[in-house]
């Protein structure tokens, strides 16, 4: 997000980022990328520790820019947070490491759905997912689904190029991704898609 590219993509931005956990992705897009406000989101329960995260990083940004709230992916409309975020309009929707398994695949796209719905003719929010693609061959299990969503995925970058991530993924601890691909994806809603709420 410190990079050109990265700046070009975020600065100004109304981000909401959902499962953020540690919430690097978040934080990145404020103080690398110039973002004017991003909504660190999670479970519940997390969401203390994201207010400890904005605390700890309070300083280094400006005003009141990074903010958290609870947002839960699989629950009902009104318990979820998901109306909240579809009014909210934000220009987009960050996903980092969210789509790692079969359900959590289905809970993003059914996520996306409500808060991005399809309006003819309108392109405005965009979302960028970033994950570890562990299919073989074809195109990896979570755009497959997306696409099936109604989505249009454009692969933008391999985050592997980037001077930061060699220093992390040089680390012994990460041998495991020595051969793995890091992919940050743009989409953005093309059609009303055919997956539905799974509840
Ligand atoms: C693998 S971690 C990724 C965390 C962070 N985005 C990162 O890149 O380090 C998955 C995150 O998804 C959150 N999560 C799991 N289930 C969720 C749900 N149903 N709704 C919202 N967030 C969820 C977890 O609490 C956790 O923070």
């Amino acid at each position: 997000m410190g990079t050109p590219d990265g700046r070009r993509l975020a600065m100004k931005k109304k981000i909401l980022e959902i499962g953020s956990g540690c919430a690097a992705g978040g934080i990145a897009c404020v103080l690398g990328g110039g973002a004017s406000l991003v909504y660190l989101t999670d479970i519940p329960d997390a969401v203390s520790l994201l207010e400890q995260t904005i605390t700890l990083n309070r300083g280094a940004y400006e005003g009141n820019s990074l903010r958290s709230r609870a947002l839960t992916m699989g629950k009902s409309i009104d318990e979820s947070g998901h109306a909240w975020a579809r009014d909210a309009e934000f220009d987009a929707i960050l996903f980092c490491d969210i789509m790692y398994s079969d359900m959590m695949v289905k809970l993003t796209t059914e996520t996306l759905n409500r808060i991005v719905p399809y309006v003819e003719g309108e392109k405005k929010t965009e979302i960028w997912i970033c994950f570890v693609d562990r299919s073989c061959d074809g195109d990896p299990v979570p755009l497959q689904a997306l696409k099936e969503a109604g989505f249009d995925c454009v692969r933008k970058r391999n985050l592997r190029e980037y001077p930061c991530m060699k220093g992390i993924l040089n680390q012994d601890e990460y041998y495991y991704l020595e051969d793995v691909d890091i992919w940050l994806w743009e989409l953005q809603r093309t059609g009303p898609g055919r997956v539905r709420d799974i509840r």
